[in-house]
């Protein structure tokens, strides 16, 4: 018997899009593992993302493009074993939507089927509309990354605010005119994502685009302040887990080394 909650208690795909109708601002965040995942979740985070993300944040790779799709799945069944109420979506890591329609299924397929998320994502717009629409003919649902797509760093030669507004909203339109039930929007001027939100039946889902977006989404290390050196303006953080971290280790050290711990109440008679 599954210990998860029935999925009409849960945030499915089609309340995830109802959530813009009815003029709810949906929360996402980033987890890559187990208790992250159902601290957010006991939270009431509308959405948990594992994101490719976790190549940088967990793996301590420069770019988001070494991490394999085995890899992701490892992390999402963590994560969707944590998440009860949450909306559970899965990256699609570079490149296994590239080769052509077929290997994308197999790649989301396999998220689905040995995950127990709910979603996939990819990045992408008018040159990945083939592939979202046949994924979501095939039952899988897609949201959309459009704006700056992280795992083309090497062809952009670093990560920038994504300009041009034409093509900004040519991605978005293509991306759900192929069936994508939402859309991330990353780094775009926030006229740009208040135009293309307006325009989208489906939510947009803001990382540095701005109030004008359905919802936001963070790298939950970030939003924690666990990110040691360089942050994005975009990102707010909520706590300083870093130094709280590194205050509490080096406490514990200190006390083994002069033997305060493990004192009395610590050790069994
Ligand atoms: O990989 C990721 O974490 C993401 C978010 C930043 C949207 O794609």
């Amino acid at each position: 018997m599954s210990s998860h909650k029935p999925v009409s208690d849960r945030i499915t795909v089609p309340k995830f899009v109802k959530m813009k109708q009815d003029g709810k601002k949906i929360s996402m965040l980033t987890a890559y593992d187990y208790t992250m995942a159902q601290l957010l979740d006991e939270a009431g985070v509308d959405s948990v993302l594992v994101g490719d993300s976790l190549s940088m944040v967990v793996q301590g790779h420069d770019t988001t493009l070494p991490v394999t799709l085995d890899e992701m799945i490892y992390h999402a069944k963590m994560v969707a074993r944590a998440v009860q109420r949450a909306l559970v979506i899965v990256d699609l890591p570079f490149p296994s939507f590239h080769l052509g329609v077929y290997s994308a299924i197999e790649s989301a397929g396999r998220v689905l089927k040995e995950t127990g998320a709910q979603a996939v994502k990819l990045e992408g717009g008018v040159e990945q509309a083939e592939v979202i629409a046949g994924l979501v003919s095939a039952g899988i649902p897609v949201m959309a990354h459009v704006g700056l797509r992280p795992q083309l760093v090497m062809q952009m030669g670093g990560y920038k605010v994504q300009r041009d507004e034409e093509q900004l909203m040519a991605d978005a339109l293509a991306a759900q005119s192929a069936g994508a039930f939402g859309m991330v929007l990353e780094c775009v001027p926030q006229s740009s994502a208040e135009k293309i939100s307006a325009e989208l039946s489906i939510p947009t889902i803001g990382i540095g685009a701005g109030a004008g977006c359905d919802g936001q989404v963070l790298v939950v290390n970030d939003m924690l302040g666990l990110t040691g050196g360089y942050v994005p303006k975009f990102v707010k953080a909520y706590a300083n887990l870093r130094e709280q971290v590194s205050t509490a280790a080096k406490q514990y050290c200190e006390e083994v080394r002069s033997g305060v711990f493990p004192g009395p109440e610590h050790s069994f008679k």
